[in-house]
């Protein structure tokens, strides 16, 4: 039985949180192996709607959660989550979450320094969540970064803090923002270290014993592939590596346990922040696509921008993350237009291409290049079987498979966790 490995194959919010949700069911362990409480996930169970950011879907199920090495961990974040889903009734305790004791924290200071840097950049800013998310990973690669470890040994942490005091205050002081004092710091991490460190542990010890026994594992990416730090629509992008592959190097397990890769896309495409959006729509359409897939931001609240498919950019996806299937997401919100286009490719200073070159100016100036289909005026919405879809809208679901160069396995027609049609089950052999 392979595990199954989910990554968002457009720019996030693809709706990875009901695949993911629907897939745990039948998991063993759920694992988050990359990117941080910049992630939302909305998992809508019954009448409860649950918003992750940093914890593992799977504990929505009841399944153990583990947060690989690969995520950086904001400590004071990762309680208030813990208090706000077990006020909703789920049981989050050291015998469902394991934390990876490797994992690098996110302090204030972090948070204060993305805002200022974001600030400072003005009409150039990424349009990053606030969260600290990038100069935590920074500090993890120039090997300053605070780990989960670190919270069980207060002479290190002291010694730690210095050092990240140094560089952060300076930055900060540069930049006309407050500077942070080491002692009020110190006592706050020293405060919540009890609270933490039960769930802290080598994970990838967990994940051997549970490879050795056959149980499934289902990895859970954030973001999505254009928003990888190398393949990504750079600089405009997150700070880590949401392709497949990291899901083995994020949580300490060998290439091989990756499995099978389900990429998720919306049947449309979202972007929030900043950077380039070749095939977006500032128009009506684009406007009524947001309202119809309530496009506003889990983490953010801030309002998406919205426009038709882009099978160039998913199928980029595709290749470099490594993706073996695609569930398609939303398609109800493509009810009821007359025409609906899919960008096949892109022009850019008179010359065609098949992919988003790297330059930031290409990229910016990319004009899509468009295949118009059919649209349906019946409703798709909580649509079970392909019996239940008009025919344009198979034609539709056709041609992305095509043109993306990947199945379409899943599709999902609704927020509802039963209004899915599953044409491969990813885990089967
Ligand atoms: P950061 O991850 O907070 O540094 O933000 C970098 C970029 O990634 C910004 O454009 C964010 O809007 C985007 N981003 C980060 N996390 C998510 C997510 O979960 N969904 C969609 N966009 C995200």
């Amino acid at each position: 039985m392979p595990n199954v490995t989910i990554i968002g194959a457009q720019w996030g919010d693809e709706g990875k949180g009901k695949v993911v949700d629907w897939l745990a069911s039948r998991a063993d362990i759920v694992v988050r192996f990359q990117g941080g409480h910049n992630a939302g996930h909305t998992l809508v169970v019954g009448n409860q709607t649950y918003k992750l950011s940093l914890l593992p879907s799977g504990l929505v199920r009841g399944k153990l959660g583990i947060i690989g090495n690969g995520v950086v961990v904001d400590p004071f974040a990762l309680l208030a989550e813990i208090g706000r889903v077990t006020a909703q009734g789920l049981k989050v305790t050291p015998e469902t979450l394991r934390l990876a004791d490797n994992a690098p924290l996110i302090l204030p200071l972090h948070a204060a320094l993305d805002s200022a840097r974001e600030a400072a950049r003005g009409d150039r800013r990424i349009g990053t969540t606030g969260r600290g998310i990038g100069p935590a990973y920074e500090d993890k690669v120039a090997r300053r970064a605070i780990r989960v470890c670190d919270l069980a040994e207060p002479e290190t942490l002291s010694a730690k803090l210095d050092e990240l005091l140094l560089h952060h205050n300076t930055l900060l002081a540069g930049l006309g923002a407050p500077t942070f004092d080491k002692a009020s710091l110190l006592a706050s991490l020293l405060e919540l270290a009890p609270a933490i460190l039960p769930f802290a542990e080598p994970v990838w010890e967990r994940l051997a014993d549970a490879k050795r026994r056959g149980d499934r594992i289902l990895f859970e990416g954030a973001q999505a592939v254009m928003l990888d730090v190398d393949h990504g629509t750079y600089p405009f992008v997150t700070s880590s590596n949401t392709v497949a592959g990291t899901a083995a190097s994020g949580s300490g397990v060998g290439p091989d346990a990756v499995g099978r890769v389900l990429g998720i896309a919306k049947a449309y495409c979202t972007r929030v922040g900043s950077g380039p959006f070749p095939t977006e729509l500032t128009d009506e359409t684009g406007r009524l696509l947001g309202e119809r897939g309530h496009e506003f931001g889990t983490v953010t609240g801030r309002r998406r921008r919205c426009g038709w498919f882009d099978a160039a950019l998913v199928r980029q996806a595709v290749k470099v993350g490594g993706i073996d299937g695609l569930a398609l997401t939303k398609l109800d919100v493509l009810d009821g237009f007359a025409e609906l286009k899919i960008g096949v490719g892109y022009q850019i200073g008179g010359k065609v291409y098949k992919h988003l070159p790297a330059g930031v100016a290409a990229q910016a100036a990319a004009v899509p290049i468009y295949e118009s289909l059919e649209g349906w005026g019946q409703s798709t919405r909580g649509a079970r079987s392909w019996a239940q879809l008009p025919a344009s809208a198979i034609k539709y679901i056709k041609r992305v498979e095509e043109l993306v160069e990947a199945p379409v396995t899943l599709l999902s027609t609704s927020p509802e966790r039963d209004d899915t049609i599953l044409m491969q089950d990813p885990f089967s052999n």
